[in-house]
């Protein structure tokens, strides 16, 4: 039976991807090398690099006011950047804790300037996100929210919701799974490990007014020097770029954001659906207003039974289930890449788990 894969990221990539990448692995376009063994500042190179530009522009209608950027670091160097680039003096930066990746973004910026956590889910275990009633103030430098959390599986259904005039968003484990006002954003970053191609990259949209020269920043870490050198200003990692873009052609021919966003629901709802027709067999860890369409929490009523679960799923060639050490539990991670007949599996999977050892 084919293997099929649930993790948390990295995560598979689209099939078509990996094929393309094979056939390009020793002679990329007749050039006699790998696109990794090119010169990031030669024609072969460039020509990738604007195209994952563009293709990140057209496929999320990136407005001119921003700027698309590729870094390294993954998006914990962005929990740092974020704050040292954006909390300018006198301002606060102020964060919204929906989970273990947003307390990280906030505990980093707690090191370096002015931050204030000023709405926390917590309370609920991360299980329902909270009341996104802030009313933004002069002082703050930003707000920062986390679209979905991965770990908990809850995820912010609209993005178009929040208002504030310098709105940041790690957008790590959703960007490219449904359509947003990217124009609502002052800057938004992305880990690519899950929605957008392999580790290595970092995505970060910026509107340009936040590209300010600050000589106290070391270059490295400072966006004005990165945008001012089109992300080139060291070695970008050529081959996760180059991943990147093939991916993003990937999401542009099957139908581009919108379609995502359409089989992201459908393969979430076939999840969600074993989980709530189960009786009680299995139980959603977020609550349903919250839940993710990118990671689907769930656990066993019967905590004995987990190991049992995780055994004959791997038994029947599905994997990567577990949940995150911090929740318990399982997880399956449905990112862009996972196909609809992997959802419907683990479904008929867990139905049939359940008639084996369900009273
Ligand atoms: C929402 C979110 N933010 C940040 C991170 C950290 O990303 P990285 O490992 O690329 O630093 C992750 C990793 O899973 C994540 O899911």
């Amino acid at each position: 039976m084919e293997r099929i894969y649930f993790q948390a990221g990295p995560t598979t990539l689209p099939k078509e991807v990996m094929i393309r990448a094979k056939s390009e692995w020793e002679d990329f376009q007749g050039t006699g090398l790998n696109i990794m063994e090119h010169s990031h500042r030669g024609e072969t190179y460039e020509n990738i690099h604007e195209q994952a530009k563009e293709k990140m522009r057209d496929l999320l209608n990136i407005p001119e006011t921003h700027d698309v950027l590729f870094l390294q670091g993954g998006a914990s160097l962005q929990f740092a950047m974020v704050p040292m680039n954006l909390i300018i003096s006198g301002k606060t930066a102020k964060y919204v804790l929906t989970g273990s990746w947003s307390e990280k973004a906030f505990k980093e910026a707690s090191k370096i300037g002015s931050s204030e956590a000023v709405i926390s889910g917590k309370e609920t275990k991360y299980r329902t996100l909270p009341k996104m009633n802030y009313e933004s103030s002069d002082q703050d430098a930003y707000l920062h929210i986390t679209s979905n959390n991965t770990i908990y599986g809850t995820q912010w259904p609209d993005l178009n919701e929040f208002s504030h005039p310098n709105l940041v968003a790690d957008m790590s484990s959703d960007i490219m799974s449904k359509p947003f006002n990217v124009s609502k954003y002052a800057l938004i970053y992305a880990g690519a490990q899950k929605n957008l191609g392999p580790a290595g990259v970092t995505a970060v949209i910026i509107r340009k007014d936040l590209l300010i020269e600050n000589e106290d920043l070391p270059s490295i870490l400072s966006y004005q020097v990165h945008a001012k050198n089109n992300s080139l200003y060291n070695t970008p990692p050529v081959y996760s770029i180059y991943l990147l873009n093939l991916v993003l052609q990937w999401i542009e021919e099957q139908g581009g954001v919108k379609e995502m966003q359409l089989r992201n629901e459908k393969k979430a709802q076939t999840i969600y659906h074993a989980i709530d027709n189960s009786g009680g067999f299995y139980n959603g860890y977020a609550t349903p207003d919250s839940r993710s369409h990118m990671n689907v929490t769930f656990t066993l009523s019967d905590q004995e039974l987990e190991n049992q679960f995780i055994k004959e799923a791997e038994e029947s060639s599905i994997f990567g289930l577990k949940g995150h050490r911090s929740v318990g539990g399982f997880r399956a991670s449905i990112y862009n890449a996972v196909p609809q007949e992997s959802c419907d599996r683990l479904a008929q999977f867990m139905q049939q788990f359940q008639e084996k050892y369900g009273n």
